[in-house]
């Protein structure tokens, strides 16, 4: 199998024409596995997605060969893969011939109303062992951070672009995309993509960390990182040029200079624990003095034995047991050198302000993937540079108003034979899930916030109602008040009132 493929830009709408001739595409797919969706597309699956293309229609072939990677017979690819001439394919290095069956060398799978090619998951069963510039495909960590919203308008920067799928996604609505990866075949496979999806905005650049990008500005960087922590395992797709979490901490301590005024970036991270260290503190010490507002949220945390087993089970395919443990000692030992004991997994939002030192908000829950976490950081960031401004006068002259994403929850104890309330939480269920504990009198301060009237206001009716000295209660409540707006459980008028557009 050769190993470059093709950017003929010919050769590329001649793919495009087949595929798109057999209407191959999200919707065809899950209409002809009668609503199942790539996710069922497993090397467990196979049977039935074998049963399922054995039609021998030209899209069941195109399946076979893109989507399952299963081989057709060289009489049923001519069909499927025409107009383009079989040799044509094989030259691109999209297919190869074996005997009178051809199989296809990569993937190419429908993915949010693209055609996106990639190396072949370890799903489909191949039995050759993944290259080392593996292309990896769509991945759990990819829709995370597509979920996360890939914000762009303006200059936007994918770094580490693999296939391109961030890249791809921005370009919908940034005016320039650049997309850098330090493979060599990454750059390759995103540039035909580009092609194949007829995205002109994209510049697809070759190079190692920052370098292909010196001396410009971005309106939004978005980033899915190699971040995983390991001995040298030669994986480029999950192991950037460091020990243990030092990529994570360069870009977040090189993303200033990168990013215009109010620039944002949004990556995927893990980072490494130690004993001395929390994590929260790992993440103060990289942020320090940085002009960087920034919201970190740990999703989970391994412990070192469970860690390399988690990356090892998808690279176990063909390893005989003293090879996995012989892999799995060495992940260890080289955690335990670095005195890791465990690696967490989590979220990244970073907004550039001016030069003055910024802001660091932590979260341990986990994200709602559903929600729209986007326009939470966006609100939150706002919100945030407007507090800047405010001082306690200001917080008491503010209206707020209580997101319809947060709600007042409380627990009871049975005691006496009766409930008993012992505990009062804010929790917010979008952008980030968390929660706050929270005393009585605050909570109904908290539920009268309808924008309408001041905290002042409302301090004074909660004094009456209290029996309380109104001047004492207002100074008590700004803190917390002052708190409860930086972590989003109230908003501010202003930040309220403003479309989403304006804020960014
Ligand atoms: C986890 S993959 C992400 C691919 C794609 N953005 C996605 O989300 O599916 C990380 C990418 O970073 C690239 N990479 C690894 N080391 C790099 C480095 N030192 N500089 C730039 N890119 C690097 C890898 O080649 C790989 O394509």
């Amino acid at each position: 199998m050769g190993t470059h493929v093709t950017n003929d830009a010919h050769d590329i709408d001649g793919i495009r024409a087949a595929l798109d001739a057999v209407k191959y595409n999200s919707e065809t797919i899950v209409h002809h596995f009668g609503g199942s969706t790539q996710a069922e597309m497993s090397v467990d699956s196979k049977p039935y997605l074998l049963r399922k293309t054995s039609g021998g229609s030209t899209l069941d072939s195109i399946i076979r060969l893109f989507a399952i990677g299963s081989s057709v017979s060289v009489s049923d690819a001519i069909r499927a893969l025409g107009p383009m001439p079989l040799e044509r394919w094989i030259n691109s290095n999209i297919v190869s011939r074996a005997g009178e069956q051809v199989i296809a060398n990569m993937c190419i799978i429908p993915q949010y109303d693209m055609l996106i090619l990639h190396d072949p998951p370890d799903s489909q069963g191949r039995s050759e062992p993944r290259r080392a510039d593996h292309v990896m495909g769509i991945a759990a960590s990819t829709k995370q951070i597509i979920s996360l919203g890939v914000p762009a308008t303006g200059r936007a920067l994918d770094f580490g672009t693999g296939c391109g799928i961030v890249a791809l996604l921005m370009a919908r609505s940034a005016t320039e995309v650049v997309a850098t990866d330090i493979s060599p075949r990454a750059v390759e496979f995103a540039r035909f993509n580009t092609l194949l999806n007829q995205v002109d905005n994209v510049d697809v650049r070759l190079g190692n960390l920052f370098e292909p990008i010196a001396g410009e500005r971005f309106d939004h960087i978005v980033s899915n990182p190699p971040f995983v922590i390991s001995p040298n395992d030669g994986f480029m797709y999950r192991r950037g040029p460091f020990e243990s979490d030092e990529l994570v901490q360069y870009i977040v301590e090189h993303a200033a200079k990168y990013l215009t005024p109010n620039g944002t970036l949004r990556m995927m991270a893990q980072w490494a624990n130690t004993p001395e260290q929390t994590w929260q503190d790992r993440w103060a010490a990289w942020l320090d003095g940085q002009p960087l507002d920034a919201i970190v949220s740990e999703h989970f945390a391994h412990p070192r034995h469970a860690y390399p087993q988690k990356w090892l089970k998808s690279d176990s395919r063909g390893h005989t047991t003293e090879d996995y443990q012989a892999a799995w000692n060495a992940w260890y030992d080289h955690l335990g050198a670095l005195n890791i004991e465990s690696v967490s997994t989590g979220i990244v939002a970073l907004s550039r302000r001016d030069n003055t030192a910024g802001r660091l908000e932590t979260f341990t829950e986990n994200i709602d993937t559903d929600a729209d976490t986007s326009a939470y950081f966006t609100r939150l960031f706002a919100q945030w540079k407007l507090l800047d401004t405010m001082d306690d006068e200001a917080i008491l002259r503010a209206r707020l108003r209580v997101p319809s994403e947060v709600d007042l929850e409380s627990v009871s104890v049975a005691a006496e034979g009766a409930w008993k309330v012992s505990d009062i939480a804010l929790r917010s269920q979008a952008g980030l899930v968390s929660f706050v504990r929270i005393d009585g009198p605050i909570a109904t301060l908290v539920g009268w916030c309808d924008g309408k009237r001041s905290v002042r206001e409302l301090s004074k009716r909660l004094a009456r109602e209290m029996t309380a000295n109104a001047v004492s209660l207002e100074r008590a409540l700004v803190p917390s008040i002052r708190r409860f707006i930086e972590r989003g459980y109230l908003l501010l008028e202003e930040i309220d009132q403003r479309p989403l557009e304006e804020l960014r």
